[in-house]
């Protein structure tokens, strides 16, 4: 693997799914693989979950992370080509990607959309010029429209949750991804991503559900049946993926804060005695119950111990075909 920015730089998930599992069962397993090795967790937004998963991760396989808050503790980075820097831009990332390449091994990147400009933000331009300038191997840590590393750990925590059930046997998973409230405007990255891995996989029936207008980017849901009735989609679900997003084609806007959306125990009943996964942080009480959340269908804190072996399987591969 020489990149993992999205799942099309996975040649097959569920060899990825099987190595992650193996290093949950056996996490110093390649120890020496990172040895002498050094990788830079560049963070542009806040995190929890992935800087601290991906440290533990890049330990487990003997690298040294490096953090380095770039929103806080780094000179403002200027991205389009040509600029005169007479304003606020100190460094262009044409001088400081190469710098870092150079100190680095694997540069790791968080570099969320400012859901002003659509067009911009889909075009990945941060994250891109990263992969143009750095000259070593990059790992989105969430850039403006994908989550890969949280979309791989939602599919271990599918399949690792489907191999303690006999109920899988002869059947594909029912999966509904359901758009919920949210007070302020999200981006589509992780909605998005989730879309474009569980279609990638290939074993699921997949259900995607939200209210009008918060229709995603065809090019990560094609292939899922779309719905705007919460209750048909939620229907002998086997797992339900709680999600905010903004609109896409109201770029950013925040066009619905229903409360009806908001999953509770009396729509869990509509499911097959689903799994509730959410990739958290979580608005409790808002896109969440309480109730669903401390119940025994809420697998979110699995889901979120499992992104250290998402990141540890994704940065083995990097380091192996290095
Ligand atoms: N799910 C996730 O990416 O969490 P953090 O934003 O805390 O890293």
């Amino acid at each position: 693997m020489k990149q993992f920015i999205s799942v099309k730089d996975v040649a097959d998930i569920n060899a990825l799914v099987k190595k992650a599992l193996a290093y949950k069962a056996a996490p110093f397993l390649d120890k020496a693989l990172g040895a002498n090795k050094r990788i830079g967790l560049l963070f542009l937004n806040p995190s929890l979950r992935t800087r601290l998963s991906s440290q533990v991760a890049a330990q487990n396989l003997g690298m040294e992370p490096i953090v380095f808050n770039v929103d806080k503790e780094g000179w403002a980075l200027e991205f389009a080509e040509g600029a005169i820097m007479n304003g606020n831009t100190v460094e262009h990332i044409k001088d400081a990607a190469p710098v870092l390449g150079n100190y680095f091994d694997i540069l790791c990147i968080r570099t969320f959309p400012g859901l002003v400009n659509k067009e911009e933000d889909y075009s990945e331009k941060i994250i891109n010029q990263f992969i143009k300038y750095a000259g070593v191997p990059i790992v989105s840590l969430e850039s403006a429209t994908l989550h890969p590393l949280q979309s791989l750990t939602d599919i271990i925590t599918i399949l690792e949750s489907m191999s303690s059930s006999a109920s899988f046997k002869n059947k594909k998973p029912k999966i509904v991804l359901t758009w919920a409230p949210h007070i302020k405007s999200i981006p589509q990255c992780v909605a998005n991503s989730f879309s474009q891995w569980v279609n990638a996989w290939g074993e699921a029936e997949f259900v995607i559900t939200h209210p009008e207008g918060y229709e995603l980017s065809a090019e990560f849901t094609k292939g899922a049946t779309i719905t705007h009735h919460q209750d048909d989609a939620l229907k002998d679900a086997d797992f339900v993926y709680v999600k905010n997003w903004s609109s896409y084609e109201q770029y950013g806007k925040v066009l619905c804060s229903d409360a009806h959306w908001m999953m509770n125990n009396k729509k869990l009943a509509l499911t097959n005695n689903a799994k509730l996964m959410h990739c958290l942080p979580v608005r409790r009480n808002v896109e969440l119950s309480d109730e669903i959340l401390d119940g025994p269908n809420s697998i979110v804190t699995k889901e979120a111990s499992n992104r250290v072996w998402a990141a540890q399987a994704v940065l083995s591969e990097i380091l192996k075909s290095k």
